[in-house]
């Protein structure tokens, strides 16, 4: 049955709602803060990414949160994203936040609540009934705020099972329109994930009316998988950041997600609204304004993504890129995909290199004595640059001129 959310009207049953939490979850990461423009710019790339909603801060955490969110909600129209703020269970956080979301034109009053055993007992000292009557109380003046409120169970897959269903039967009754169980110290696998999202969805009443959500970190390494597992349970809102920036580990990877799910439609039917393309820009916009280079390896985004050095990789890519390449480098914003020229290279990626860079008429004679003294090169350069291959192959020509 399709759910008529306050935010985004009727929505397809494929849809999934891309909430992202760079500007929150990720700026909590040691390091990672940013200041009120270089958050304006952030959230501006993100709504031109396409995501849906963005949490922009923790609106009681600092007045420069508080102005962050403030801003970033009176950034964009009735067209652009919905913009969130984080609250905890508490009438100062939740009126905070109501506050600074005032001037938005779509808002979400964002609840978090811990309700796992370990949580309740050392960190919020409260009973299992003290934290029901909290979710009570806290969605019910979220309401009051906006009419689109998210509720999370801070720590919910490690929460008891039965209980998790009464925390999230309590929440939906008080009026929470998305219900978020994340995994915050990723711990999880991904049937861990399915279990819980399929046991919502059979057993608490109203489920079928609220949009469910995966909010996954990283901790095993295993937050994009688990998002994927989730989203086949029926989670239609995927929690991420851009380069998978936040705590400890960090979060689900946007770009990752979002491109298991463009390059496996076909296990994965659903539909998005962000922009590949522009996934690249965004990645970078965010490492310049942080600081932090993102691994060279990193999935989608990482400098060799899209690049291949060994000789078996390039003979293939060159004839068909789809040998080794599973998305085009366009697709996520790169404009070609790189040989890089190291020991590992063959003959092949070295007679385009010189092609590329002018010399495609040398004899074979030039091409293999230029080979054999790259190959040499190679062993002492970890990498060789252009600049390299036209110095030996200008020093091939002067010899054979001699
Ligand atoms: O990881 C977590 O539990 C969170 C919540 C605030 C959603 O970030
Ligand atoms: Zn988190």
């Amino acid at each position: 049955m399709a759910i008529t959310h306050p935010s985004f009207g009727t929505l397809d049953d494929n849809r999934i709602i891309f909430f992202d939490t760079t500007l929150r979850d990720g700026e909590q990461s040691p390091g990672f803060s940013m200041n009120i423009e270089e958050k304006l710019r952030m959230a501006e790339a993100l709504a031109e990414l396409g995501v849906d909603v963005i949490e922009a801060g923790f609106a009681i955490a600092s007045p420069g949160d508080f102005e962050s969110v403030q801003s970033i909600a009176r950034k964009f129209s009735k067209d652009g994203p919905v913009v969130a703020s984080l609250s905890r269970a508490n009438a100062a956080d939740i009126n905070a936040s109501g506050e600074a979301l005032k001037p938005a034109a779509r808002k979400r009053v964002h609840i978090v609540l811990a309700t796992s055993d370990l949580h309740m007992r050392v960190k919020l000292r409260m009973s299992r009934d003290e934290v029901l009557e909290a979710i009570e109380r806290s969605v019910t003046l979220g309401r009051s705020h906006a009419e689109d409120v998210e509720w999370s169970a801070e720590d919910g897959s490690r929460t008891d099972p039965d209980f998790l269903c009464r925390c999230v039967e309590t929440a939906i009754k008080a009026g929470a329109t998305t219900i978020n169980i994340p995994d915050t110290v990723g711990y999880s696998m991904p049937e861990d994930m399915a279990r819980i999202f399929r046991d919502l969805r059979n057993r608490v009443p109203g489920i079928e009316k609220v949009v469910l959500s995966a909010h996954n970190h990283n901790d095993l390494g295993m937050a994009v998988a688990n998002t994927v597992a989730a989203i086949q349970a029926g989670v239609r809102q995927i929690e991420s950041t851009i380069n998978g920036i936040g705590e400890r580990a960090g979060n689900a990877s946007l770009e990752e997600v979002a491109m298991a799910l463009r390059t496996r439609h076909d296990a994965l039917p659903f539909k998005t609204g962000i922009t590949t393309q522009r996934i690249l820009k965004t990645s970078r916009l965010l490492a310049t304004i942080t600081g932090f280079d993102v691994q060279p390896n990193k999935a989608i985004v990482g400098r060799n993504a899209f690049a291949h050095e060994s000789g078996i990789h390039q003979d293939g890519v060159l004839k068909d890129a789809s040998t080794y390449e599973i998305m085009t480098p366009e697709s996520v914003g790169w404009s070609t995909n790189s040989l890089v020229l190291g020991k590992h290279s063959g003959r092949a990626a070295f007679r385009d290199k010189l092609k590329a860079l002018g010399y495609g008429d040398l004899g074979d004679n030039a091409v293999n004595d230029a080979f054999r003294r790259f190959k040499e090169l190679a062993d002492r350069k970890k990498v060789v640059y252009d600049e390299d291959v036209a110095a030996l192959v200008d020093d091939e020509v002067v010899r054979g001129n001699d």
